[in-house]
């Protein structure tokens, strides 16, 4: 099948691509690399052998959009991921998280309008943070959509309505993965997540810290009410991520949806605390890791975890990798990147 992904060179988008690659699907990365490495796409061939079809485009460049799919020979599917994520920096500059992430969701369901033969189906990145700080745990894709705690997390209750509103339309059935903490690299150690800057997620900084590139992890507040009153959330591998989509492909292809619009909790279904995830790293990579505790991190949920069992049954997918292969994957992707930067300065040197 050939497979258009958007943001095919971000963190979870390369891990897609990578499995896609190798069930033999033909994958056509659409990309304006404006967050992600071109390096990425190197990483992907060498890990799969397979190359895939690469796009520069800026899905809120409208006129490039809507030219790009009037010329577009054959689609069969679709998996978009492309939209900025930052929940600080969206509460920072709303407007630029309004504009990137919803323009291109409009300006991509406009260009699907023009193929000549319609997509079997659309797969959309969305999140666990649809629903705030939810009253009940698990939770479950019929836990209510609270107001959202960020700008980022409003795009993507949006772009879920904009899906579920106009899927009558435009014909495409569709099916969003909220996903809980994607976390983890690739078994290979050649893909994983590039952070820009100063990480703002635990696992990117958590291993930075540990490859001394900062001076300490700051644990943000041990005062929720949780056991060790850290928050606590779903981590998830980012592969087990990757194959979630494959599954959610699947359905769409095979014509075994229940509704044209169809959402999915993708988790382990397993609640882990800040400091559990830390232990965790210590133990499983036996690097110390200095951290201290700091003040609460406005926007934070005290603690999210999901109820997988509507992915299990109706998507046949379950998360199998453990937090062992998390905190491991994650340390030699990091340990890989320092080798990588070292190279290149005796090169440079
Ligand atoms: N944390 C720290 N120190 C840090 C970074 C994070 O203690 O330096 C804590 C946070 O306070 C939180 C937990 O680690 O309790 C996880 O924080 P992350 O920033 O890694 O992840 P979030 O739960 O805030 O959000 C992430 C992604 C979002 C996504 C969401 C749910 O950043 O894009 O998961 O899918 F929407």
């Amino acid at each position: 099948m050939n497979i258009l992904v958007t943001g095919g060179a971000g963190y979870i988008g390369s891990h897609t691509c990578v499995e896609l690659l190798q069930q033999g699907h033909q994958v056509c990365v659409l990309d304006n690399f404006s967050r992600s490495e071109r390096s990425v796409i190197r990483r992907i061939r060498r890990i799969t052998g397979a190359t895939p079809q690469v796009v520069s485009l800026d899905l809120c460049d409208r006129a490039a959009t809507l030219r790009y799919f009037q010329k577009q020979p054959q689609v069969d599917a679709v998996i978009h991921f492309a939209a900025y994520k930052a929940v600080g920096e969206s509460s920072e500059f709303p407007l630029r998280y309004y504009h990137n992430n919803l323009f291109s969701m409009v300006n991509l369901l406009d260009g699907l309008l023009l193929l000549h033969k319609p997509v079997a189906g659309l797969v959309f990145s969305s999140s666990c943070t649809v629903y705030g700080q939810p009253g009940q745990l698990p939770v479950t894709e019929q836990s209510p959509v609270l107001p959202a705690e960020s700008p980022y997390g409003y795009t993507k209750q949006v772009c879920e309505e904009m899906l579920r509103s106009s899927v009558n339309q435009t014909g495409v059935p569709v099916i969003s993965l909220r996903y809980f903490n994607p976390v983890g690299a690739h078994a290979s150690a050649q893909l994983g997540e590039f952070p820009l800057g100063v990480p703002n997620n635990l696992m990117p900084y958590l291993t930075q810290t540990a490859a001394g590139k900062r001076a300490q992890l700051t644990i943000f507040g041990n005062d929720y009410h949780t056991p060790d009153g850290t928050c606590i959330r779903d981590y998830i591998h980012v592969c087990d991520l990757a194959q979630a989509h494959l599954s959610a492909l699947q359905r769409l292809l095979q014509g075994r949806q229940e509704s044209p619009y169809e959402v999915f909790n993708i988790g382990t279904g397993t609640g882990l605390s800040v400091m559990e995830l830390v232990q965790a790293f210590i133990t499983e990579t036996g690097v110390s890791l200095p951290y201290v505790i700091g003040p609460r991190r406005a926007g934070d949920v005290e603690q999210i975890y999901a109820d997988t069992s509507l992915a299990e049954e109706k998507l046949g997918w379950k998360a199998r990798l453990t937090v062992k292969e998390m905190v491991l994957s994650a340390w030699r992707w990091e340990q890989q990147l320092q080798k990588e930067s070292s190279r290149k300065k005796e090169r440079k040197g």
